[in-house]
């Protein structure tokens, strides 16, 4: 935890301070029961990143532990509704989720996110910003064939036919974690199970960061 008057240079300069608060990570973890993390979903639109992320979201509240999730369309309806899909304005979405999610983490919530985030290096940005020791990576990587034949929304009909520029696996590139902690094909698996195979995932992790252990 920072101390009351830390700061740093660059903040310094405009004469702004950090202020922490009083309740330490382990007394929040303590009391939720669980650490604090954030499950950073990646992959193509229809994936299925947002479904899985809210089904797992339902399971967790459903045993009383405290998640949220940032999912793109919505955070894009409201916090983030002045971007497009430049590479630049995909950047600025991820590193404004990244902070939104380190806050959450924070404040000892469980936070699953359902952003495409194409690009390594934004990954490689929030895994930073909210710190690697909070941050696992899962790649729901359902092949772009199975998404195209999805197209719950009609976006890949309209970015075939030229209409959506930057498309994502269309017209603007996609690169696949290398080393994801998780990955999840629902091209290839129920979605029950799939959601299964990420709560135990997270379970898993959980185990490893007892609440006495949180830093
Ligand atoms: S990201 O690339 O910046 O991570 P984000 O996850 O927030 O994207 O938003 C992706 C969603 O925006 C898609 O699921 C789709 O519904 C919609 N969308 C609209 N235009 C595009 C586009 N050019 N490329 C990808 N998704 C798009």
């Amino acid at each position: 935890m920072k101390s009351a008057l830390s700061s740093c240079a660059g903040p310094a300069a405009r004469n702004v301070y950090w202020h922490a608060g009083g309740v330490a990570d382990e007394a929040r973890a303590h009391q939720f029961g669980h650490a604090p993390l954030t499950l950073w979903l990646t992959g193509l639109s229809g994936a299925g990143k947002s479904t899985l992320a809210y089904a797992l979201e339902k399971r967790l509240y459903e045993t009383c532990q405290r998640c949220a999730v940032l999912d793109g369309d919505n955070l894009r309806h409201h916090l983030n509704h002045d971007l497009g899909f430049t590479e630049a304005d995909r950047t600025e979405n991820l590193r404004r989720a990244a902070e939104v999610a380190r806050l959450m983490n924070d404040v000892g919530l469980i936070v699953v996110t359902a952003f495409i985030s194409p690009l390594r290096a934004d990954r490689e940005m929030a895994r930073e910003i909210i710190g690697a020791d909070r941050f696992v990576e899962v790649h729901v990587c359902t092949a772009l064939d199975v998404c195209e034949a999805r197209d719950p929304k009609g976006l890949y009909a309209r970015a075939r036919g030229g209409q959506i520029p930057q498309f994502t696996g269309v017209s603007s590139p996609y690169e696949a974690p290398a080393a994801p902690s998780l990955r999840l094909d629902t091209g290839a698996m129920p979605l029950q199970a799939a959601t299964a195979a990420l709560h135990a995932h997270l379970s898993a992790w959980l185990d490893t960061r007892q609440p006495e252990t949180v830093r």
